[in-house]
Formats: structure tokens, sequence, C-alpha cells
């Protein structure tokens, strides 16, 4: 009888390991990365907020670096699959590379929510019933800070130092391909000759990290240009670059118009120290947040939105778009 009862029960702790995986019992276990634990925003706001959220709803998350290596993510994902996660929760290295993942979710029949890095190949979301997307309206950031910058110029006649009518631009683009930055890129831009007003373009430079270095290294050297006497507005698609364009300017004792996108805390300090002109807010605690209560449903055979806020329009894109929001000297304090 001893004998049977512990066949049985050593069958019961055999099998209830096998349908877990190396998760503990009952509890549901996501798979996550970030795309690089180098980049502010993702580290700094998104990854944090993951973890607690997770954690208030008393789900696992597992959250690994992909360094900047779509490769190495690919891996990551096997792993993941291996150990027999619920759901996989991924910010893509490499935007052009949604397919291969979905084709391992697929593959595995796990549920998958990408987040921040939109898929940019066609048809690849609707390949498979069970992805959805959470970031946000990439163009929107763009729209906000160009009307920001658009008002700013209007009230500053001063900005125009040559007094051309002319806005002499540098910008500090991001990741190329990246939808956020490929987007901020063009909107920003068109929303002065939207109002009107003509633009030139000094300079642009891509940097697939967002990084402050970049944005450090990018404006000394184009301070110390030819054009460097010229510039007269400086865009930067994320507020890290924009880090690194006051710390230049502060070293060579010019002081320019400078915007920003994501409104981290540093970027609102820079605003109060009259350093920085204005941001956006990018709601990362939002989409970390909208990232697991999809996540979960989706473990859970649910509707991904059920039972919270969040919206899926019908449009094919199968993405749950978290708002931007102006931040200027008026308001930073809000956000603090
Ligand atoms: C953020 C950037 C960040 C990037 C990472 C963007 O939405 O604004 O700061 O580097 O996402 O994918
Ligand atoms: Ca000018």
């Amino acid at each position: 009888m001893k004998k049977i009862l512990s066949l049985v029960l050593l069958t019961l702790v055999a099998f209830s390991t096998f349908a877990n995986g190396q998760k503990e019992s009952g509890k549901i276990v996501i798979g996550a990365n970030i795309y690089s634990f180098a980049d502010n925003f993702m580290n700094g706001v998104v990854k944090p907020e993951l973890e607690s959220y997770a954690a208030s709803k008393g789900v696992d998350i597992q959250i690994v670096d992909s360094e900047g290596q779509q490769a190495k993510l690919n891996d990551q994902v096997d792993v993941f699959i291996t150990k027999g996660v619920d759901v996989l929760a991924i910010n893509l290295v490499d935007p052009a590379a949604a397919q291969t993942i979905i084709n391992k979710a697929r593959a595995a029949k796990i549920p998958l929510v990408l987040f921040n890095k939109e898929a940019t190949e066609a048809g690849a979301m609707a390949s498979y019933d069970k992805v959805w997307y959470v970031g946000t309206d990439s163009a929107e950031a763009g729209i906000i800070q160009g009307q920001m910058m658009v008002a700013d110029w209007k009230a500053n006649p001063s900005w125009d130092k040559n007094g051309d009518g002319v806005v002499q631009y540098v910008l500090l683009k991001g990741e190329p391909g990246h939808p956020d930055a490929e987007a901020r890129t063009v909107e920003s831009v068109k929303a002065f000759k939207d109002a009107g007003i003509s633009v030139k373009q000094l300079a642009l430079e891509a940097d697939p990290n967002w990084s402050t270095q970049h944005g450090n290294d990018k404006m000394a050297a184009w301070l110390t240009s030819s054009f460097g006497k010229d510039i007269e507005l400086v865009i930067c698609n994320n507020d890290g670059m924009a880090f690194g364009a006051i710390t230049a300017q502060k070293a060579a004792g010019v002081r320019l118009p400078t915007y920003g996108v994501d409104a981290l805390a540093q970027a609102l300090t820079h605003i109060g120290d009259n350093e920085l002109d204005g941001t956006v807010l990018n709601d990362g605690a939002n989409q970390a947040r909208a990232t697991v209560d999809l996540a979960i449903n989706a473990a859970m055979g649910k509707n991904p939105t059920e039972g919270t806020s969040w919206v899926i329009k019908n449009d094919g894109t199968k993405a749950v778009r978290v708002a931007y929001v102006p931040v200027t000297k008026l308001n930073y304090k809000d956000f603090q």
C-alpha cells in the first residue's frame, strides 16, 4: 500500500513539474526581455513597472537583457519556450524581426505580447491569432513635440539668430528603422512646415542605442563644426540623447533651444533648471501595465483586454496605444 501511494505521489509530482515547466506551481510565468538594459527609458521606466505591476498581480515575470542583439533575443525566446513559460512579453531588438519571434511562439502555441517596438513587416501581426502589441501611436510624439517647438519659436523671435525666418536645426534621431524614431523625425519638422515656417536641416545623426553618449558626442562635434554657430534648434527624439546634447552645450558655454521625448525624471529636472525647453511624456508605466494585463489574460485563454480599460482598435494592428502628453515649463511639476 505504502509503495503504491508513493508511486502515485511520484507520478503526481512528475506530472505537475512537466505541466508547469520551471514555474512555481499555480503561478502564471511571463517570459520577458528588454532589448537593452542600457536604454534609459526601457530600463529606468518600463522594466521596474513590469516587475512591480506583475508582482502586484501575483504573477511571475522573468526579464532578460537582449543586449541590443536580435540573435541573442531569438535564443532567449527558445529558452523561455523550453522552460514552458505561459506567455511571452517581447521587446524586439530589430522591429523587422517580429516574424521570427511570432513563428516561434505560434509553433509552441504560446501567446505573445510585443511591446515598445512595433513590428514593421507587413502581415506579421495577422500571421498568428495570439499575438498583440502594446506601445504608442509613434507619430503622436513628433506631432506634439513639433507643436510645442512651433509655439515657442513664435514666442521667442530672438531664437532666429540670423533673422532669416528659417529654423536652422540639428536632429538626434535614435534607431534607424524604429517606427518611433522614423515617425518623430518626420512629424516634428512637419509641424513647422504646417505652420508656414521654413526649416533647414544642418545635420541629422542616428544611433541604434538612443544613447546619452551619442547625444553628447554629436552635439559636441556639431558645435565645433563649420555650421556650429548657425544652429538655432536641437531636436532630440528621446530624452536620453537630449541629456548628452545638454552636457555638450554646457561644456561649450552655449544654450540652444532643445527638446526631447519621454519625460524621464532627469528631463523634468532639466526643464526646472531651464536647460531643456520641453519633452513629451512617453507613458512607459502604463505601457508596462498594459503589457502585463494582456499577457495574463492571454495566458488564461481570455480575451486580451477583458476586465481592463485598455482598448484595441479594430484596425488590424492588434495594438493597445498609450497616449503621449506634452510637458513644458508650465506643467512639468505635475509629472515629478
Ligand atoms: C523611447 C526611447 C527608447 C526606445 C526604445 C522609444 O519609445 O522614446 O527613449 O530608446 O523607445 O525602443
Ligand atoms: Ca534662422
